[in-house]
């Protein structure tokens, strides 16, 4: 797959031998895996769009195995791909060709909780929906949710930056995580797991391996601030008439409902014809052009109740939503919610995905999508538009039967010249990876991508950590 979609050329790492194995055993007995079943899984991404050929996963439970497993790999020159939950979208998770496994699933436990500050410090392989269980039985929330929870790493989320449904209210890892320990590519510990909220005492170093994508070094553990738990969490989903209500709905939205306002999401009929017959999800108002989702978190049910109600009413009034539904138990907004989070689910199983996610501005967001659907014809079996509209961040996904390379160079470079002139940002929240790597120049100048460079040469100098990822390759 990879090799025909992407060219690209190995790089002169040593290739894994028979000691290798027998030393990856002494440091970790019983967790080298060879096992081809488990190595397919881990070889392929979840898109199934990128394929690796490793043939070696490593399970190490301690930082202390991890700084070991490096310190080898780096004296040998083995390249090495970090791995969480492997539900990256930019092929960042899977090997390129040889590259060693080194997975985080067995580096699940909590570290710390403080039932005062809410700060949470665990290992990177925690998946996220088990630390949201955790931290709620607790009275908090975690600051991130995501479609994938039942499968990503924190420490996957933390190497991807990953953004996600509570951003609008929570904001970024950038601002929320606050200390990582990281392994460097040398086998290097570098302890920067603080509890502290503020801490000015130099650079701060953790911020360099946020959204990093496992180029700079294997994060193995977190320490992240954690949300009280709201007691009142309510979910409007709504029809819309067309995107210039999608967008005044907002507006009303953030005047009427200020503090309490969680979440702004947003999907076309596409995105609903896709859940509704790939997933049989049954739709719970009007067929509309747009569909949005609002999220309130508040502490009071009767006052948040009362103020959504004032502005349903407001909006069914002026003509900006044309059908509604509300949920305030659990079961209804679980359903409310699949409908916008399962949309990557569904478009899966349409067939071939070109995925596009992109920061650009809200106004006229939507405008690339409807240009897309005129340039491509009967070329695209799909063309359709989603996101995080309260965070400017659309996620357009093209579908066609089978791989096709005509599409794709009706999409590339396109889409990214059509955000470059906007000046958006060609990846919002999903990395760079392996796919969008040569995409970077549209969104940075040439001196931020020579600094990036050479920071990469300063704290990875054989280049052993996720090669052929994140940055361009280099003349
Ligand atoms: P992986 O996929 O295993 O890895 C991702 C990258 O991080 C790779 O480059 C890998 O090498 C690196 N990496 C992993 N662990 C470590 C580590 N411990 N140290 C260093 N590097 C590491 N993303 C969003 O931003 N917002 C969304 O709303 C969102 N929704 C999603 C919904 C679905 C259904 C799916 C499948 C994906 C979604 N994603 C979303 C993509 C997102 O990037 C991932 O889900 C998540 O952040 C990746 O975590 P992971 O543990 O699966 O990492
Ligand atoms: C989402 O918001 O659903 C995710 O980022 C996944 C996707 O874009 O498909
Ligand atoms: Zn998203």
């Amino acid at each position: 797959l990879t090799q025909e979609r992407y060219p690209v050329k190995r790089l002169p790492f040593s290739a894994p031998s028979e000691a290798d194995l027998a030393a990856f055993e002494r440091i970790i007995p019983g967790r080298v895996v060879t096992d081809t079943e488990v190595l397919a899984a881990s070889n392929v991404d979840w898109l199934r769009t990128v394929r690796g050929c490793s043939r070696v996963l490593l399970r190490p439970r301690t930082s202390e195995e991890v700084a070991h497993i490096l310190r080898y790999c780096h004296e040998r020159n083995l390249a090495v791909n970090p791995q969480g939950g492997n539900t990256g979208m930019v092929g960042g998770s899977v090997p390129v060709f040889d590259e060693i496994i080194l997975s985080t699933a067995l580096m699940n436990q909590v570290i710390s909780f403080h039932s005062v500050s809410g700060t949470l410090v665990c290992q990177a392989g925690c998946i996220l929906e088990e630390l949201s269980q955790y931290v709620e039985a607790r009275g908090f929330i975690m600051p991130l949710d995501l479609g994938a929870k039942g499968s990503c790493h924190i420490g996957g989320n933390v190497a991807t930056n990953a953004g996600g449904l509570r951003f609008l209210r929570y904001g970024s890892l950038h601002g929320t995580v606050l200390g990582l320990e990281v392994v460097l590519a040398d086998g290097t510990v570098l302890n920067c797991l603080s509890a502290l909220r503020k801490d000015n005492t130099g650079y701060d170093l953790k911020q360099l391996f946020i959204g990093s994508e496992g180029t700079l070094g294997v994060i193995t553990a977190v320490s992240i601030q954690c949300p009280p738990k709201p007691r009142a969490v309510n979910v409007a989903f709504l029809g819309c008439p067309g995107f210039a209500e999608v967008l005044q709905t907002f507006s009303t939205c953030k005047g009427l409902l200020g503090e309490i306002l969680s979440a702004y999401e947003f999907m076309d009929a596409e995105c609903m014809w896709l859940v509704r017959h790939h997933l049989h999800l049954t739709s719970p108002v009007q067929e509309s052009p747009f569909y949005v989702l609002i999220e309130t978190s508040g502490s009071r049910a009767e006052h948040d109740a009362e103020k959504l109600n004032d502005f349903l009413e407001q909006a069914l009034r002026s003509g900006l939503v044309t059908d509604g539904t509300v949920a305030t138990d659990q079961m209804k907004l679980k359903a409310l919610w699949a409908l916008r989070e399962r949309i990557s689910e569904a478009l899966s199983w349409d067939g071939y995905v070109y995925k596009y996610d992109l920061s650009l501005p809200t106004d006229t967001l939507y405008d690339l999508v409807t240009d897309l659907r005129t340039r491509l014809g009967s070329q695209a079996k799909r063309v359709v538009g989603y996101g995080h509209l309260g965070d400017g961040n659309l996620h357009l996904n093209v579908t066609s039967e089978a791989f096709s390379r005509s599409l794709l160079d009706a999409l590339e470079p396109y889409v990214y010249e059509w955000t470059a002139r906007q000046r958006g940002s060609v990846s919002a929240e999903h990395g760079l990876g392996f796919k969008k790597k040569d995409a970077l120049h549209y969104s940075k100048p040439p001196a931020a991508l020579r600094l990036m460079q050479q920071l990469k040469a300063l704290l990875d100098p054989k280049g052993i950590l996720n090669p052929y990822k994140t940055l361009p390759a280099q003349a």
